[in-house]
């Protein structure tokens, strides 16, 4: 097959590809590609492994033209593609959802809510600032976490493991989802609770959903208006679900009291208002970065290609309508 992989990838997963005696072309201008240039690589390959940061719509898969198979996106989400349009073309869509990204997101989902809970980073920037001058009474005043709620948004695998690390923390957990989770309501003494009422009950509110169409400014300036005054939101998600225009209101109200925010709407831009408030902390979309993670997306990318290139259906299909009647 031939091939295009849209950005290096950390380790040593192409080569799998290359000794499987495929045709593979890689990317090697370290950034991600623009709408043209992806178009000019695209064409006439059987295969792309794509990153979030590539947008694949009808366009660009009929530019890539009919030899196109497979997209193997190396993310959990895949919003950046049309799925629609790769189902009606015959495409399969795969991701990498795997246990080492959900351990990643979920750590740092909390690493975020008790950098919040703490001033972790507000206090850090003071002291690099220099403006440390000895123990004081009352500065940095955080909040203890035992005893507080957490609203999870979207109970599924990464969600799961935020509600399990909040046992250890003696955190009580609302979560909403479309249906009641029974299992998992045994499994993590979790709560289930409408949306309106996980916002107001909860003193952390964290999102876990993935961005489509229904989630897209799920959290917008009428949910905000309705969360308990000072709380903080933690969105390691897709930035798309959540108005930064309507959170910068919040957080300037006082509505909300802090954000942890590693996600944005429109990345790599990120809402200069943001960038200014001391109770918000921006991390550049790495809630995934770990070691272990990316070794697992890598792996589980290439072997999604692998698996198409021998007619075996591969593991994670986003598009699972697809199987029987994908491009040959
Ligand atoms: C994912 O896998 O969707 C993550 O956002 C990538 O870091």
């Amino acid at each position: 097959m031939k091939i295009f992989v849209t950005r290096k990838i950390p380790g040593n997963h192409i080569q799998k590809l290359i000794d499987a005696g495929h045709e593979v072309t890689t990317s090697n201008l370290g950034r991600p590609l623009t709408e043209e240039e992806l178009i000019e690589k695209i064409k006439g390959v059987d295969a792309v492994l794509s990153l979030l940061t590539d947008k694949i719509n009808g366009d660009v898969m009929d530019i890539a033209g009919p030899t196109l198979k497979i997209i193997s996106n190396y993310a959990v989400g895949f919003d950046n593609i049309n799925i629609k349009d790769a189902t009606d073309r015959g495409i399969v869509v795969t991701n990498t959802p795997c246990e080492e990204v959900n351990e990643a997101v979920a750590d740092h989902t909390w690493a975020l809510i008790l950098d919040l809970a703490r001033k972790i980073t507000e206090s850090d920037r003071a002291v690099h600032a220099g403006s440390y001058q000895g123990w004081e009474p009352d500065i940095f005043l955080g909040r203890n976490i035992k005893g507080s709620t957490l609203g999870i948004v979207g109970l599924g695998r990464i969600g799961g493991m935020v509600a399990s690390r909040a046992k250890a923390f003696g955190v009580n957990v609302l979560y909403n989802k479309r249906e009641k989770d029974l299992e998992a309501e045994k499994a993590l003494g979790v709560t289930f609770s409408p949306l309106d009422e996980l916002l107001a009950n909860s003193d952390f509110i964290t999102l876990h959903v993935p961005l489509t169409e229904e989630t897209r400014h799920m959290i917008n300036e009428i949910s905000l208006s309705k969360v308990k005054k000072g709380a903080i939101l933690i969105n390691t998600a897709r930035g798309g679900v959540v108005d930064e225009h309507a959170l910068v209101d919040a957080l300037r109200s006082g509505a909300l009291g802090g954000a942890g925010l590693d996600v944005f709407d429109n990345e790599p831009n990120i809402n200069p208002e943001l960038i200014g408030m001391e109770n918000v902390v921006l991390t550049p979309h790495i809630a995934s970065a770990t070691q272990q993670a990316r070794n697992k997306m890598g792996e589980l990318a290439v072997n999604a290609i692998l698996s198409l290139a021998s007619d075996k259906k591969p593991d994670n299909i986003a598009n699972p309508e697809v199987w029987d009647k994908r491009r040959k």
